[in-house]
């Protein structure tokens, strides 16, 4: 046996996130300007590249994989990339393999992620507006998803609905986004709006909607019951009493949940980012394509970079402006 990956505060490590390309068919506002410039194809990590590296993530104890962008379905062939992790799930190696999407190509891809092993996804969807959808995501169109989310369900794949809350946008449809995941069956979770990137034209703290706050709009309707459940995720749980349903509070801003941080970040190009919200990174790739015979010198750049994973992020809006921003696009490192 190999050592697990533990981290300077004692946090094991057994949750990576994989980014496997920059690029989306999307621009949301609060992720990418409109005009962005996409890293060039050399730049990536190929398919066999991203195999070595999740295998030698799996053989050092990570037991949850979960595939992001961009928009991780549009990477050319990622199904055989997807098909490749089947056989660690297989094995007993590794508990889940899953995936946050747009949504936008699940109607195609529904069914092959199912016959891969995956069993969840997330789905990040702000509105139920197609106008509004339309503006937030200035390229994406709501029916497209809708389908896509259908094409999950129906090929058995269980959804989750990431809503990042923004004030003046999605507020006033906190209850019917409610209802209608409810309706679906579909869990729902909240995310506070990140200072990343560098999206042009912004205004983040206008956007800002405390989840403190969202939580307390919803208690004027049901009642709500804190769940000790987790994920693996950085979400934490509550039941609605009245539906029966589950919501998660991913609360960055307000309250920070680094403590219990067990995740770290791969980019497409192969950084290891130990904090989403931190500039440190380790070039993994490097350790990969120079030594093609051995897996050592990769298993040895990832024990020094966990060893250098940092406390937590330093996002903070309190003071009437944005601090900790980091200036990578959520894109990049992946959500
Ligand atoms: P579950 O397995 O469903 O619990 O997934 P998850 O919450 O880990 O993954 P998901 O992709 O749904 O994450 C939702 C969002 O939470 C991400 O896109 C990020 O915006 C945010 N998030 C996830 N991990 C971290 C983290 O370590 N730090 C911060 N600041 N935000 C995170
Ligand atoms: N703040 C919070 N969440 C964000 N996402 C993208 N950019 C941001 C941001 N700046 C979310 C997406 C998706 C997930 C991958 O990250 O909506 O649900
Ligand atoms: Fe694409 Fe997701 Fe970023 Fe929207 S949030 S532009 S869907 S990567």
């Amino acid at each position: 046996m190999t050592a697990p990956l533990i981290d300077p505060f004692a946090r094991p490590i057994d949750y990576l996130r994989v980014s496997v390309t920059d690029r989306c068919d999307f621009r949301c506002v609060y992720c990418m300007s409109e005009n962005m410039t996409f890293l060039p194809k050399k730049e990536l990590l190929t398919l066999e590249e991203l195999d070595r590296m999740c295998s030698t993530f799996v053989r050092l104890g990570v037991q949850k994989l979960r595939i992001t962008g961009g928009e991780p379905l549009v990477r050319r062939d990622i199904m055989t990339f997807f098909r490749s992790m089947t056989r660690h799930i297989e094995a007993g190696d590794l508990r889940e393999l899953t995936l946050t999407t747009n949504g936008s190509q699940l109607e195609r891809f529904a069914d092959d992620l199912f016959a891969a092993g995956v069993r969840r996804v997330n789905i990040s969807l702000d509105t139920l507006d197609e106008k509004k959808f339309a503006d937030v995501t200035r390229w994406g169109r709501l029916p497209q998803v809708m389908r896509g989310i259908d094409a999950a369900q129906r090929a058995g794949l269980r959804v989750k609905i990431n809503a990042v809350a923004l004030k003046g946008f999605n507020e006033e449809e906190l209850f019917s986004i409610t209802e209608w995941c409810a309706s679906r069956d579909i869990d729902l979770t909240w995310i506070e709006v990140m200072p990343m990137g560098d999206i042009g034209n912004e205004d983040r703290i206008g956007q800002y909607w405390k989840l403190d706050d969202l939580r307390a709009q919803l208690a004027e309707r049901y009642t709500i019951t804190d769940l000790p459940e987790r994920t693996g995720g950085p979400a934490r749980y509550v039941r609605l009493e009245e539906t029966g349903q589950k919501i998660g509070f991913i609360t960055p801003l307000t309250h920070n949940f680094c403590e219990s941080c067990n995740r770290v970040r791969l980019t497409c190009t192969g950084e290891l980012f130990m904090c989403l919200g931190q500039e440190d990174n380790a070039d993994l790739r490097s350790a990969l394509r120079n030594h093609p015979a051995s897996d050592a010198p990769l298993e040895e750049a990832i024990r020094e970079a966990i060893s250098r994973k940092p406390k937590g992020h330093d996002f903070d809006y309190s003071r009437q402006t944005v601090d900790g921003r980091v200036s990578r696009h959520m894109s990049h490192t992946g959500g």
